[in-house]
């Protein structure tokens, strides 16, 4: 028996009539293969589309890091702005999107590892796809090179680390000087092992290492730029996927958010948008994470030419800034964890700033978000769907909202 797929589900898999999810295919395409409760986990392809390629990377049959390097970068692109326009159309809102702006391959430049101990050595990797197993991707097209380089260190580090059946996780940043490397999921530390570890990162040209959140060793502080000025994120702190991306957002948020002489940036992080804001308005940054708000206050203590920059730590799921709070600023930019933030929205309805910048990885909330802002008498610009995940079914987007 054959079967045509349809579409595209949200987790890259092909859909057909059913439905049917088989991995790894594309819509029109006529496949074939033993179904095994809604799935078809080995698909054939009988009819291939024309959108489908052959992956780039040698890893991608078995890795689990890339789920969509089997189908053409038009198509990856076209998908990821169906996915927003999908998303906005069940919110009655018609979009208008900006074309996708993909970030090159091997540019990724935070990611999270997985280390296992073998017999003999280590394995250091992705999860393969649906297994326990681990995956080593030496020629990863996704990560940057600098981050293939520590690999042979972070399988040291599994050795060294952990026992026969533990996984440690690592969370390698390349920065300005060099990769910082959080570790997760090891041995206890005493005395002899955290000199071992600091001789390992030395001889291995780490720029810092963290063992389980104890700090192991900072041979060069691992600073960003975010603008002109430099600031050292806590050690596996959140910070956006590719150079490239963070570029776009920033310059997306810039757009909106010109002119104003007050600015509010909510869900601040390290100070991606707050501090290139800075160099022509003063910023209100808000985050609930308190060591993310020091790096970033120390950065913009240490930067020159910028405006007023205060911070405040605050939990915005449970105490969202209220409409008072919001007045005093022209503009507001507001970047929330996945989950999105219902909530702090709602408020900032009320309050009516003129100018809001969105920032959303989440196409699903953004939507409902972008209904409850327009019902409050906002108008939508255009989207840019910015792509710093390439070959996965992430997706990213910023958007302004102006009041009539
Ligand atoms: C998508 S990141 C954006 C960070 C920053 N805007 C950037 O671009 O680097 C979301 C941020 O929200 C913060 N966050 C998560 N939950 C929060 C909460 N309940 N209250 C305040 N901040 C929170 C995280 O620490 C993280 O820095």
């Amino acid at each position: 028996m054959t079967f045509t797929v349809l579409r595209l589900g949200y987790q890259g898999d092909g859909i057909a009539e059913g439905p049917i999810f088989a991995p790894r295919t594309l819509p029109g395409e006529v496949i074939d293969g033993e179904v095994s409760g809604n799935r078809i986990e080995a698909p054939k392809i009988i009819t291939p589309s024309t959108n489908r390629v052959a992956a780039l990377c040698r890893h991608y049959k078995s890795c689990g890091g890339c789920s969509l390097q089997h189908a053409s970068n038009a198509f990856v692109a076209d998908w990821k702005q169906d996915v927003v326009r999908t998303a906005l159309a069940a919110q009655h809102i018609e979009a208008d999107l900006r074309q996708t702006q993909t970030s090159e391959p091997r540019t990724r430049r935070r990611a999270v590892l997985t280390g296992r101990r073998t017999k003999k050595d280590a394995l250091v990797g992705f999860h393969a796809r649906g297994a326990d197993t681990i995956t080593e991707v030496p020629d990863c097209h996704l990560l940057h090179p600098d981050l293939l380089a520590v690999i042979p260190a972070l399988r040291a580090l599994t050795v060294f680390g952990t026992t026969r059946k533990g996984e440690l996780r690592f969370t390698v940043t390349r920065s300005e000087v060099g990769v910082d490397v959080a570790v997760t999921g090891a041995k206890p530390l005493d005395g002899q092992m955290l000199m071992t570890l600091a001789a390992m990162a030395g001889e291995h040209g780490l720029a810092r290492l963290t063992w389980d959140n104890e700090p192991i060793v900072d041979i060069a502080a691992p600073y960003q730029m975010f603008g002109t000025t430099r600031v050292v994120p806590p050690a596996g702190a959140f910070l956006q996927a590719t150079k490239e991306g963070e570029n776009a957002l920033i310059s997306a948020v810039l757009e909106t958010v010109s002119g104003a002489k007050t600015v509010l940036d909510l869900f601040a992080g390290c100070g991606t948008f707050t501090l290139p804001i800075a160099a022509n308005a003063e910023v209100h940054a808000v985050e609930g994470d308190a060591a993310m708000l020091k790096a970033l206050d120390q950065g913009w203590r240490q930067a020159t030419g910028l405006k007023r920059v205060t911070t405040e730590e605050r939990d915005l799921f449970r105490r969202p800034l209220l409409p008072d709070e919001i007045k005093r600023f022209d503009a507001v930019v507001i970047d929330p964890p996945r989950a999105g933030a219902v909530h702090q929205i709602k408020e900032l309805a009320d309050a009516k700033p003129q100018k809001i910048a969105t920032i959303s990885c989440n196409p699903v909330t953004f939507a409902q978000d972008a209904k409850t802002l327009i019902d409050a008498g906002y108008e939508m610009g255009r989207i840019d769907v910015i792509d710093q995940f390439r070959w996965s079914t992430h997706v990213e987007l910023a958007a302004s909202f102006t009041l009539k």
